[in-house]
C-alpha cells in the first residue's frame, strides 16, 4: 500500500465528538493498520526531504505519533512541543484557540536556536490555531521553520491561511 486513497479509507469519521457539530477524523483506525501506518510515514518522509529540515518538531499529542517515526526515518532529531506544565526545564510559551477549546503550548528554550530548520508535524490541520501557535513558539527560539507536514487538512476551515506566508505546507489528505 502506498497511495493516499488507501490511507484515506483508513480514517474513521465520528460525528459529534468531542462535542456536537464536530465531525472527528479519527486516525486510530489508520494506526491499527500496519501497512497504512508505514505508507503514511513513507509518504510524509518523501515530501519532507524537499523542505530540507534538520530536525522534527512534533505537537502534543497526535503530532508525536507521526513526528517521531518521521524523525527516525529521516535520521533527524525530535523536539516535542508540549501542553503546559509538562516540560521540566525553562520554556518558551504561547496561547492558542482550538476548533473546540483553548490551550497553550511550550517548548524547551534550549531545544532550538537560530541554527535550526525544524519541520513542524501534526496529524491534522483544522482551524490552524495549533499550528500557527507552534510557528510563533518556534519563531521565539530564532529557528527558521522549514515547513509544515500534516496527514489531514480540513480545507473548509482555511487553517493554512493562519500559517506564516512563504513556508511550505504538505498534507497527505484533504477534506
Ligand atoms: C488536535 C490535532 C491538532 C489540532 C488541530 O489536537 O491533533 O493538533 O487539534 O486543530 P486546529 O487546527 O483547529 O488548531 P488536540 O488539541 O485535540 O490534542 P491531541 O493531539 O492531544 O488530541
Ligand atoms: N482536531 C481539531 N479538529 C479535529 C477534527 N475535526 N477531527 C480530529 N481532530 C481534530
Amino acid at each position: 500500500m502506498k497511495s493516499t486513497t488507501d490511507i484515506h479509507a483508513l480514517i474513521r469519521e465520528i460525528p459529534d465528538f468531542p462535542k456536537p457539530g464536530i465531525l472527528f477524523r479519527d486516525i486510530t483506525t489508520l494506526l491499527q493498520n500496519a501497512d497504512g501506518l508505514r505508507a503514511t510515514i513513507d509518504l510524509m518522509a518523501e515530501q519532507a526531504v524537499n523542505h530540507q529540515p534538520d530536525c522534527i518538531v512534533g505537537i502534543e499529542s497526535r503530532g508525536f505519533i507521526f513526528g517521531m517515526p518521521l524523525a527516525y526515518q529521516l535520521g533527524l532529531s525530535f523536539i516535542p512541543v508540549r501542553k503546559p506544565g509538562k516540560l521540566p526545564a525553562a520554556v518558551h510559551q504561547v496561547s492558542y484557540a482550538l476548533e473546540y477549546g483553548q490551550d497553550s503550548l511550550e517548548v524547551h528554550q534550549d531545544a532550538l536556536d537560530t541554527g535550526h530548520r525544524p519541520l513542524i508535524v501534526d496529524d491534522l490541520l483544522a482551524t490552524g490555531g495549533t499550528a500557527a501557535a507552534t510557528a510563533k513558539l518556534i519563531e521565539q527560539t530564532g529557528a527558521t521553520i522549514a515547513g509544515f507536514s500534516f496527514v489531514i487538512e480540513l480545507s473548509e476551515l482555511n487553517g493554512r491561511q493562519k500559517l506564516p506566508d512563504g513556508i511550505p505546507i504538505t498534507t497527505l489528505l484533504s477534506y
